[in-house]
């Protein structure tokens, strides 16, 4: 592949990648709104932080470019924010809505650890030396991020097999005190 369709390819997949972010620094809060237990809360609450970095280090790369960030919209994260906008509207309530909360939180960390991963390895063809310094600092915080939902999810999704015992009978506010109870130190990036 000449370099210079290697160079626009990247540009194009960065562009898609700053939509992506910028989509889920919109969509963050209304997860973390949704979130049965205080620490899924604090860790959509944190990724927010994070992901506003993100979109950062994305604009400096495209000022080391001299390009413009706007131009495309990613389809596919706009696809998995909406999949968790259904499951936010859905009637599950406290433990198993958090589960489903974090499903959802992950079929996005995958999606974009895939894309750092493609515009990581297009920088380190095209000689970015930089961009792969700063490619690689977000793809290792979204891999942290993936890897603490998934602590996170081994928890929530017990306390939902638990609750989900107790039958039918039980009401919203006495499922979130069960859900608290069980918290431990353990935060999601
Ligand atoms: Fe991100």
């Amino acid at each position: 592949m000449p370099q210079q369709e290697l160079r626009e390819l990247y540009i194009d997949e960065l562009k898609d990648l700053y939509n992506a972010e910028n989509q889920l620094v919109k969509a963050l809060p209304k997860m973390a709104k949704a979130a049965n237990s205080d620490e899924l809360r604090n860790g959509f609450e944190e990724h927010l932080e994070q992901t506003k970095g993100h979109v950062q280090r994305l604009e400096q790369i495209f000022e080391m470019l001299g390009e413009s960030p706007k131009g495309k919209k990613c389809k596919g994260m706009e696809g998995l924010i909406e999949e968790g906008s259904e499951m936010i509207e859905e009637d599950f309530e406290g433990s198993v809505r958090d589960a489903g909360l974090i499903g959802a939180a992950q079929r996005v960390e995958h999606y974009e650890i895939a894309v750092y991963g493609t515009v990581k390895a297009f920088a380190e063809t095209l000689g970015e030396t930089e961009h792969v310094s700063l490619i690689e600092q977000t793809l290792q915080e979204e891999k942290e991020t993936d890897e603490k939902l998934t602590e996170l999810a081994e928890q929530i999704n017990s306390q939902a097999t638990s609750e989900a015992e107790q039958g039918e009978g039980e009401d919203a506010r006495s499922s979130k005190k069960l859900t608290t109870a069980g918290k431990s130190k353990k935060r999601v990036a």
